[in-house]
Order: C-alpha cells, then sequence, then structure tokens
C-alpha cells in the first residue's frame, strides 16, 4: 500500500509510504487521489497528509521524466485535494521538495518541524515546477519572494519557511501527533478550507519594469540558462491570468522543459555525480577506513583551501610548512578566508571560528604521527614530492593514507619512494579547493583497494564530487585542458583576438574562457613547467610562443596588471591592448603563420573536438571509468556549462559521426598528430554504435 487512508475519531488521516523517500510515482498519486475521494465521502472533519518513514514526498519520480505522464498526473491530484469540502493539512518532516512541496501547496494549511526544509529546486534539472508551484507560491509570499525560491532552486529552513509564510505553524516532535492536534485546533475553531488559487498578488508589487530588471539580473547570474526565464514568464502570467489559465501555461512550459536539451543535459549531470564515486570491479564488502585525524602538508594556494574543506567538514587538520613564516602566512589566509565568507553572510561568525579553530600548525613532521590521512600539496616538483613521501614513510602510523595533489606527476614514482605503495594515492583537489566541488581519486598501480573506497567515501562526507583517475600526465581534467589550451593558443597564433577566443567560449556557456583563466591564475605557471620540458617535449612552438612572450615582458597576467589583457588597477576591468595584438602578429610572422579571419563556429569546434578527442582517448585508455564520468570533471572542475552535460553528454547529442568527421577535417587539414581520430570514436562510428553501447558492453 503506497497510500493508505484511516480515521482518527474526528479526522481522516492519509499516509504515503512510498520508500525511500516518498517519491510521487504513478502508484502514489493513484492513491493520494482515491484517498482524498474517500475523506470526502465520510463524516471526518479534517483531513490531515502526512508520510511514513525519514521524510516527507521529496520530490517526483525523476525516472518518469521525458516519459508520457500517466494519469492522474499530479496538477489533477493537487486540484482534488484544494476542492476539498474539509480543511486538508500537509504536516512536513525532512524535506518536502519540488512536486512533493507542490503537493502541500494544494492543501489549505502546512505545518512543519524545526528541522523540516521545503524547496522547489526543479531549475537545477533544467525544469520548473509543473504541478501549480509557480502560480500558488506569488500568491503566498508576492512575486518578488517566488521568483527568487524558483529560480534559486534552494532548500528553505522550517523558520525561514514559516516568516515567509510558505507554511502555517512549526511543529514538536512526534509530527503525527502534532500534526492532528493542529489540525482538531482548526476544527474546534471552525476553520475551513483556504485555497491559495482563491488568492491574489497585490497587482502593483511587481510591474512590467521589475519583471524586465529580474530577466536581466538572470541573464547574467544564470547565463544561457531557459528555465530560470521561463519561470518568470510563468509567475507574469500569474499576474496577469486567471488562476485556471496559469496552470495550462505553466503545465505547457513544463512539459515542453521536461523534452528540453538543456533538461536532458543536467539530468546526465544529476546522475553523473551520483554515478561517479561507485567504483567498477570494487568489492562491495571493502570497508573504508575511518579517518578521524588529517594532516595536509603545504599551507599554500591548494593545501590552505585543502585544510578549510576539512574543516568543513568537521574533520580536524594539521597543516605542516617548512617553516614558521610559512606556517603564519598559511594560517593568515585561512583566516582572512574565512572572513570573507563571514563578510558575505554565508557562515555566522561563531560557526567560521569554530571551523577555524579544528586547523592547527605545526613544522615538525613528528606531528603526523596520529594522522588517518596525509595530503602533501607542497610545490609540483618531483624531488619535493619524492623527499615529503620519505618522511611521511618514516613517521606515519601504520594504515595511513598518504596521498599527493599534483596536477600532473606519477603517483607510482612517488608511491615507489615508501615501503607502502598500497597506501598512496592522488587526492587532485581544485583551486579553490575550499569551493570547487571536483576530487580526482587517481588511482596508483598498487593503490589497496580499501584505500580508493575510502577516498570516495571521504570525498562524498566533505560534499566533494569524487571522481576516479588512473595515473597519466594530468589525469582526466587537465590531460584534456592541454589540448584545449592549445587550441587557444593556434586560433590567436592563427588569426583571433583574445576577446574573440574567450568571448565565443564564455557565449557557449565556459565560465570564463582560456585565456581570461590564464591571466587569473597567473601565466608564469605554464611558463615555469615549460622550462622544466625540452623542445621535443614542449611541442610547436606556435602552440606556447605567445604566452612565453607575454611572461619575459612581464605580463604575468592579473597580478601585474596585464597579460592577455590589460587590467584596470582599481576595478580589475579588462581591456583589450594593442600590445598584445602586436606580439601575436609579430610572433605569427616569425614563424611563416598567415593570419586569417577565424569563424565563431570554428573556434568552438576546436577547443570542444580537442576535448572530445583526448576525452575517447581518456576512456579506451580506462584513465576514466565512463564518459559521464568525465562529464562530471568537466563540470565540477573546469566551468563547462552544466545545462550542455559536458563535452562526452555533448558529443553524444551531436551525434558521434558528426564529432568524427569534424575531427578528421581537422586532422587532414593540419596533418598534426594529434587531431588524428582516436580509436575508440573511429570504432563506435565505423560499428554505429552510440557511448552507451560501449559502456554496456564494457559490462
Ligand atoms: P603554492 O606554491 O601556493 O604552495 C606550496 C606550499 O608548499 C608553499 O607554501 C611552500 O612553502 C610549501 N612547501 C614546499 N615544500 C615543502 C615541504 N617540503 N614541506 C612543507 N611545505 C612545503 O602551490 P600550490 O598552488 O598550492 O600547489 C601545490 C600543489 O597542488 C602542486 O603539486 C600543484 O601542482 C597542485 N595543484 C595546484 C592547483 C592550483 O590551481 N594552484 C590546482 C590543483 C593542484
Amino acid at each position: 500500500m503506497l497510500v493508505s487512508y484511516h480515521r482518527v475519531d474526528e479526522l481522516g488521516v492519509i499516509t504515503i509510504n512510498n520508500p525511500p523517500v516518498n517519491a510521487l510515482s504513478h502508484g502514489v498519486r493513484n492513491g493520494l487521489l482515491e484517498a482524498i475521494t474517500k475523506a470526502q465521502a465520510d463524516d471526518s472533519q479534517a483531513v490531515v497528509i502526512l508520510c511514513e518513514g525519514r521524510t516527507f514526498v521529496a520530490g517526483s519520480d525523476i525516472s518518469e521524466f521525458g516519459k508520457p505522464i500517466e494519469a492522474p498526473s499530479l496538477p489533477q491530484v493537487n486540484a482534488a485535494i484544494e476542492a476539498s469540502e474539509k480543511p486538508v493539512i500537509a504536516a512536513i518532516h525532512g524535506t518536502a521538495l519540488g512536486g512533493g512541496f507542490e503537493l502541500t501547496l494544494s492543501c489549505h494549511y502546512r505545518c512543519a518541524l524545526a528541522s523540516a526544509t521545503v524547496g522547489l529546486p526543479e531549475v537545477t534539472l533544467g525544469l520548473i515546477p509543473g504541478a501549480g508551484g509557480t502560480q500558488r507560491v506569488p500568491r503566498l509570499i508576492g512575486a518578488q519572494a517566488a521568483l527568487d525560491m524558483m529560480t534559486g532552486g534552494q532548500k528553505i529552513t522550517a523558520r525561514k519557511a514559516l516568516s515567509l509564510g510558505l507554511i502555517d505553524r512549526i511543529l514538536e516532535e512526534p509530527v503525527e501527533e502534532a500534526a492532528l492536534a493542529y489540525a482538531r485546533e482548526l476544527v474546534a475553531g471552525g476553520t475551513g478550507p483556504r485555497r491559495i488559487r482563491d488568492m491574489s498578488i497585490p497587482a502593483d508589487s511587481f510591474d512590467g519594469e521589475a519583471f524586465a530588471a529580474y530577466r536581466s539580473m538572470l541573464g547574467k547570474r544564470k547565463r544561457g540558462q531557459e528555465s530560470p526565464q521561463i519561470i518568470v514568464d510563468c509567475v507574469e502570467a500569474a499576474m496577469a491570468k486567471p488562476f485556471d489559465e496559469g496552470l495550462v501555461y505553466e503545465r505547457a512550459c513544463f512539459v515542453e522543459r521536461t523534452q528540453s536539451e538543456q533538461s536532458a543535459a543536467l539530468r546526465h549531470i544529476f546522475f553523473a555525480e551520483r554515478q561517479a564515486p561507485k567504483v567498477l570491479g570494487l568489492n562491495k564488502t571493502t570497508v573504508p577506513r575511518s579517518i578521524e585525524r588529517v594532516a595536509v602538508i603545504g599551507g599554500g594556494t591548494m593545501g590552505g583551501g585543502i585544510a578549510m574543506s576539512f574543516a568543513n567538514a568537521g574533520i580536524p587538520v594539521t597543516l605542516l610548512e617548512l617553516n614558521q613564516d610559512g606556517l603564519d602566512a598559511g594560517l593568515t589566509l585561512i583566516g582572512k578566508n574565512y572572513g570573507i565568507t563571514v563578510s558575505k553572510g554565508k557562515l555566522s561568525q561563531e560557526q567560521a571560528a569554530a571551523r577555524q579553530a579544528l586547523i592547527s600548525g605545526t613544522t615538525d613532521y613528528e606531528a603526523l604521527a596520529s594522522a588517518d590521512l596525509v595530503i602533501e600539496a607542497v610545490f609540483e616538483s618531483m624531488d619535493v614530492k619524492r623527499q615529503v613521501f620519505g618522511h611521511l614513510d618514516q613517521v606515519c602510523k601504520a594504515g595511513a593514507i598518504l596521498a599527493s595533489n599534483t596536477s600532473y606527476l606519477d603517483i607510482d614514482e612517488i608511491a615507489a619512494v615508501t615501503s607502502r605503495p598500497q597506501d598512496v594515492v592522488g587526492l587532485h583537489f581544485f583551486s579553490p579547493a575550499n569551493v570547487m566541488r571536483l576530487l580526482e581519486v587517481v588511482r596508483a598501480d598498487k593503490t589497496a583497494d580499501d584505500v580508493i573506497a575510502t577516498a570516495m567515501a571521504l570525498g562524498k562526507r566533505m560534499g566533494k564530487v569524487p571522481v576516479l583517475a588512473g595515473v597519466c600526465f594530468g589525469f582526466i581534467g587537465n590531460r584534456m585542458l592541454r589540448q584545449y589550451a592549445r587550441e587557444a593558443q593556434l586560433c590567436m597564433i592563427e588569426g583571433a583576438e583574445p576577446e574573440q577566443v574567450d568571448g565565443v567560449l564564455t557565449y557557449f556557456g565556459m565560465a570564463m574562457g582560456p585565456l581570461a583563466v590564464g591571466d587569473l591564475s597567473g601565466l608564469d605557471i605554464g611558463y615555469k613547467s615549460r622550462q622544466a620540458l625540452t623542445v621535443a617535449q614542449k611541442g610547436d612552438p606556435r602552440s606556447y610562443v605567445i604566452a612565453d612572450t607575454l611572461v619575459e615582458m612581464g605580463r604575468l597576467g592579473q597580478k601585474t596588471g596585464a597579460g592577455y589583457y590589460r587590467y584596470d588597477p582599481k576595478t580589475r576591468a579588462r581591456s583589450t591592448d594593442p600590445e598584445v595584438l602586436a606580439v601575436i602578429e609579430e610572433q605569427a610572422s616569425k614563424y611563416g603563420v598567415k593570419r586569417r579571419e577565424l569563424s565563431d563556429e570554428e573556434i568552438i569546434d576546436r577547443h570542444l573536438m580537442a576535448l572530445i578527442n583526448e576525452g575517447f582517448r581518456i576512456l579506451e585508455e580506462g584513465i576514466a571509468q565512463r564518459p559521464s564520468d568525465i562529464d562530471a570533471v568537466y563540470v565540477h572542475g573546469y566551468g563547462f556549462p552544466s545545462y550542455r552535460g559536458g563535452p562526452m553528454f555533448y558529443a553524444s547529442r551531436r551525434g558521434l559521426k558528426a564529432v568524427y568527421e569534424c575531427v578528421e577535417n581537422l586532422y587532414n587539414r593540419t596533418g598534426e598528430a594529434h587531431w588524428s581520430p582516436a580509436p575508440l570514436l573511429t570504432k563506435l562510428v565505423e560499428s554505429n554504435q552510440t557511448l552507451e553501447d560501449w559502456m554496456a558492453n564494457k559490462g
């Protein structure tokens, strides 16, 4: 029985029981409709809707999206509940999200435990509330608050919901007893149904100008995303149209959304994130090691952020630096970063202080003896890393996990300096480490299964998206990034200006263009790493001479006020710099490149194909477990637009044959080895298979 109905004295009680999260499947909708019909027929005075298990209805059944919806639909169920002649009260515990919260909006009163949260997160899946949310929420709390809630998609605590007017009462536990008492109170007071459909939004509360301003704000904050704008359309409709017409309008928009490309992409990413921590072939009985104390070596850019990530998850951290000055600098920076979070209102002073108190400093390796996990984040140099791991091998307890945050270096070589290579793993965080969600977990040759299982569990505990990678130069993300960054350089020397390259890619949806990213992180980083390479290792000079020349001119990026662009010292606003254009032209003529006009389409294709072709190689070599893992890496670590689903999803949607032809054309035109179509791509196209077919065959 997914939904049951029983009487408790003068009250009718409808109970939903569809574990694990009481999703609104077809069976639940059917059961609700039957139960509310039954309740109308007896002599109950009011009806309470509540849920068994750990939560109220946490949402619709996502597996039904994109398919024809079987009647009764949620709007039909909601209409029946709202029409009830007896007051209907929703009693919320856990979370009431999406369709689950819309269900409560069709009830006449809403009460919730203080620990409960509510929200309409549809926008995060490229959807909109489709069962009355966009029509009822503005009637309840006004257009502005409704727009903020629905375009933001965030969860709202019960107390906040009460203050906004989304719910009517906070309950004490246990939820059922308290909800029934509330219902009896309403009955005793002679309170009848109160239908949101009959409420009106103050007509002057949000006018045409306010809507236009809201749209333009969303255009910046949610650049490229369709759903937030459609939510605005629906709220406008709520103000302009009678309730039933507004509902019809909303439903049509919702159905269109479920079939949209953006929603398909966002749902793909939703599942990709949940799949990624699952390690194929790992014995299910593998028990993760317990991690209670962590140490981080190196308090620079990454070490500080990594330490904060652990403290944010409530795990005590010891930070080790070379000397007291380095340590002081690292700890001061951490304090400053927490200060910024407090000033943005994201943490209270007390919360920030409690987290900071979990981070202690040392310059003595002996202090690491009790750590369950040590993460090294020192300079990117094999010699330095080997030295650090040698020390760790001497002081760390047996069973401690020894991890490196290296961006490119060979984890096997690092592991080899220890007497315990089975305990060594790569844990590659992304900058800023306390913000970015991606965590590449790099499995070396001898890494033990329980170390991998621990890393995955820990990543999830920290709110990260852990993705398994194999050892190679740059693992998944940075290995692909090299190909992408090379195209940015080549497009410049062949004829594009920095602004065109960055403009086209941000228009596509990348968080930033590749050249602006270079200016932000510092052009000296790439320069230094190239200095360590031989001429042959550096490859085609056209792919780095512009960058090298700029560095040699002292243009290191934002920190020196100039890189590919010039930066205003006060506002940091960037502008085109004729000096850079002169450098590009000079280098082009030096290397015999005849500059020409590049179309936007060519620029976008070259960058995406560079990622995709390398992605296929990475898959075939087993460096990534699945195409969706690569997508999770790019969305969570490299600013790839989630509404495009990641590079491999993009490739699938464009069609592997079309991708192959594009890569092959580039190969034929340039003769460059890196453009030779990846063998896996070729194989799939020749056998007319998709990436899903390939995954399925892989088992
Ligand atoms: P950084 O130069 O900001 O910090 C390195 C810190 O390590 C310095 O504070 C230095 O004093 C300390 N250090 C050096 N040798 C040490 C030793 N033997 N013992 C203790 N401390 C020592 O460098 P950053 O950017 O934090 O990079 C660290 C590692 O993280 C590198 O392997 C880098 O490739 C990797 N990484 C960097 C990312 C970035 O965006 N900066 C992103 C992901 C990984």
